[in-house]
């Protein structure tokens, strides 16, 4: 089988390389917040673009911590897009706020702005916006004209943008993610120093000096052993990202029939993602060519148990696109013939 992912194949290539890092942090005694934690926000930022970075525990941590830094809390309102992670929603629950969950474009899967502008009330702090499967939000200037604050959610699409158009961005280095941890990890990059600091004081309990906290906030650290590993893996990912973009042009040009998520030069394809006519049938097909496939996500915001209490309009076109989408193995450690083999499944299949 082409697997849709197969993480051992990147941690076998570096396990020598991060190895003796790791002997290195053993002999350091620095286990967090140290050397390599400071070595990778400062390789982040550069990556990214943008002037601070602070790391995190992970994507979710940096999502909150995002509108945390922004002081959104208690009543206030956060727009979020139906198709996305769910950790995008819980983010805006975790600091007291509640999300408006709006629909998407049909095209891109991005956050619809008219929706958005129809969706603004006088409680409404803050969009966030997210660069679904690794594609950027097209002109996100708009949205920063709405007179709310502007998050990007960059858990799936490191390299896609630089510099930040909103005021805040949130990575995620879950493992799956084109820049992959070790375990779970995360990072907030901003252009503001006093928002960069007080994000250093929220990720270790509010603490503003040694056993002086002003104000209440939970452990959000990152490990050295996870920077360390990052570090590494950093200075592949603008390679990784061209392989990525080389396959899934591959896969557009094996079947142009069907639809695919609308391409973007910059689209660093976390996912490669499919809308065949009939999602059954195209699975199937490619199970029999012993293609791996996976589904992100199988439903919108608005279908997700947890989040019924938020749900105030219908998002038809997220629950069409959750019912339709089919992500490809598309990951830079896919072999050549592995390549060709998706292709010529792809090739074959007619809706
Ligand atoms: C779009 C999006 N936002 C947020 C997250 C949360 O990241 P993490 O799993 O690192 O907490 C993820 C990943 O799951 C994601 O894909």
């Amino acid at each position: 089988m082409v697997p849709l992912i197969d993480l051992s194949r990147r941690l076998q290539a570096n396990s020598a390389t991060f190895a003796a890092v790791v002997q290195q942090v053993m002999s350091s005694g620095s286990v967090l917040l140290g050397s390599q934690t400071i070595q990778f926000e400062e390789a982040f930022v550069h990556f990214a673009g943008t002037k601070y970075g602070v790391a995190v525990s992970s994507g979710a941590s940096a999502l909150q911590l995002s509108l945390a830094a922004l002081g959104i809390g208690e009543g206030d309102e956060v727009i979020v897009p139906a198709m996305t992670a769910v950790p995008t929603a819980s983010a805006v629950c975790a600091v007291g706020a509640r999300p408006v969950i709006v629909d998407i474009d049909d095209e891109t899967a991005a956050i619809d702005f008219d929706l958005v502008e129809q969706a603004m009330t006088g409680r409404t702090q803050a969009v966030i916006a997210v660069h679904l499967y690794g594609r950027p939000v097209d002109n996100l200037d708009k949205l920063t004209n709405f007179g709310v604050k502007v998050v990007e959610d960059c858990a799936q699409s490191h390299g896609a943008t630089k510099g930040l158009t909103g005021s805040i961005g949130a990575y995620s280095f879950y493992p799956t993610k084109n820049l992959g941890g070790i375990g779970d990890g995360g990072m907030v990059v901003t252009d503001d120093s006093e928002v960069a600091e007080r994000l250093s004081r929220l990720r270790v309990h509010g603490q503003s000096e040694q056993y002086v906290h002003i104000e209440v906030s939970q452990n959000h650290r990152m490990s050295e052993i996870e920077a360390a590993w990052l570090n590494i893996v950093l200075a592949q990912l603008e390679v990784g990202n061209q392989r990525r973009r080389d396959i899934a042009n591959r896969y557009q040009l094996a079947n142009p029939r069907i639809r695919w998520q609308a391409t973007h030069s910059n689209h660093v394809y976390h996912w490669a993602v499919a809308l065949p006519a009939n999602r059954e049938d195209f699975r199937q097909s490619m199970l029999e060519h012993e293609i791996s496939t996976g589904i992100h996500y199988p439903l919108a915001l608005t279908q997700q148990p947890a989040l019924q209490q938020f749900v105030s309009a219908a998002c038809p076109v997220a629950e069409k696109w959750a019912s339709k989408c089919v992500s490809l193995p598309c990951f830079p450690e896919l072999t050549d013939s592995e390549v060709d083999d998706v292709c010529a499944a792809l090739s074959e299949f007619e809706q």
